[in-house]
C-alpha cells in the first residue's frame, strides 16, 4: 500500500527563502516546488521518477556526449515562432506546478515580466523563449535530459539538489574519486562559465542564441543559461566554485526566476491576441529561420 511520506529536510526547496510577496498570483507560495513523495499522487510520482532517472544517468561523460550531439545545430531548421508552437505539445514531466502545455507557461512568464518591466522588450522576449530548448524532447531526447533543475557534474553533488544525495546512489560518478570531492575536476572559484552543467534546455538555448547570433543582451543570455540551476541560485551551494562575475549573473537570474516560477497559475493568456507583439520582438532580436 502506498503511503504519504513526511517531507525530509533535504526535500524542502531552498527557493522558499526567496519567494516574492504573496500577492504575486492566486496560488499560495508554499504550494510551488513541492517535491515531497506521495506515490498516490500521479504528478508527484511523475516528477520523482523523472528526477531519479536524471540523477542516475547524468554523468560527466554523458554531458560531454550531449554537447557533442546538440552543439552542432544540425538537427532541424525553424523560426522561433514555429518552435514555440511545437512546445504546445509538451507537458514538462519534471514540473510539479503546472500540467499545462509549455507554450502557456511561456506566455504567462512573458506577460508578467511585461507588466513589471514595460520598457524592457528584450526581457519580455526572454520570458517567452526561455524554455524553448525543450524542443530537444521532440528529437529523441528523453525528458530527464531536457527538463528539470540543473547541477554541475564532475564534483560532489550538492545537498540542495532536489531529492538529495540519495537520488544519486546509482550514478557511477558518485563513486568516482575524480569527480566526487568538493572541487572534483575544477579549480577553486573557476567561475560558472567553466563548470560542466547537467545537460538541459538551459545550456542548449544559450548556445543556440550564440550560434544563431541573437541580438539579446548578455543578461538575457545568462538568465536563460542558469535559470534552472536552483542548487546555486536558490540553494546557495557551489560558492567555492563561482567568482565575482557570477555575483552579477546571480542578480539577473533571481530577477528572472520569480517570473518563471510564480506565474505558473491556471489563468490562460490569450495567445492569439498576443502573437503580433511577440512576433515584432522575434523580428528585432532573433529573426528568420534558425539552426537547431
Ligand atoms: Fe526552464
Ligand atoms: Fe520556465
Amino acid at each position: 500500500m502506498a503511503a504519504k511520506v513526511k517531507t525530509p529536510v533535504s526535500m524542502i526547496d531552498p527557493s522558499q527563502l526567496l519567494r516574492p510577496e504573496p500577492s504575486f498570483n492566486d496560488k499560495p507560495l508554499e504550494a510551488f516546488r513541492d517535491y515531497s513523495i506521495d506515490d498516490n499522487d500521479p504528478i508527484k510520482e511523475r516528477v520523482r521518477r523523472t528526477y531519479y532517472t536524471m540523477h542516475t544517468n547524468v554523468t560527466v561523460d554523458l554531458v560531454k556526449q550531449k554537447r557533442e550531439k546538440w552543439l552542432k545545430f544540425n538537427h532541424f531548421k525553424s523560426t522561433i515562432k514555429d518552435a514555440l508552437i511545437k512546445l504546445n505539445e509538451l507537458v514538462d514531466e519534471s514540473d510539479p506546478d503546472t500540467d499545462l502545455p509549455n507554450i502557456v507557461h511561456a506566455f504567462q512568464t512573458a506577460e508578467r515580466i511585461r507588466q513589471d518591466h514595460p520598457d524592457d522588450d528584450w526581457f519580455h522576449l526572454t520570458g517567452l523563449i526561455h524554455d524553448l530548448g525543450k524542443v530537444m524532447a521532440f528529437y529523441g531526447e528523453p525528458q530527464w535530459c531536457v527538463v528539470g533543475d540543473t547541477f554541475p557534474v564532475g564534483c560532489k553533488w550538492a545537498d540542495s539538489i532536489v531529492y538529495g544525495q540519495e537520488s544519486f546512489k546509482d550514478n557511477p560518478d558518485t563513486y568516482n574519486p575524480k569527480y566526487n570531492s568538493k572541487y572534483g575536476m575544477y579549480d577553486p572559484h573557476c567561475g560558472l562559465d567553466n563548470l560542466l552543467i547537467s545537460w538541459s534546455h538551459d545550456e542548449y538555448l544559450y548556445q543556440f542564441l550564440l550560434h544563431n547570433k541573437s541580438k539579446l543582451p548578455e543578461k538575457a543570455l545568462y538568465m536563460i543559461r542558469y535559470h534552472s540551476l536552483y542548487p546555486w541560485h536558490a540553494g546557495g551551494d557551489y560558492r567555492h566554485l563561482t567568482n565575482e562575475k557570477d555575483e552579477q549573473i546571480l542578480k539577473w537570474v533571481l530577477e528572472f526566476n520569480k517570473y518563471d516560477l510564480y506565474t505558473k497559475s491556471e489563468k490562460m493568456p490569450d495567445i492569439e491576441a498576443l502573437w503580433p507583439y511577440y512576433e515584432s520582438l522575434i523580428e528585432k532580436y532573433i529573426p528568420g529561420v534558425c539552426e537547431w
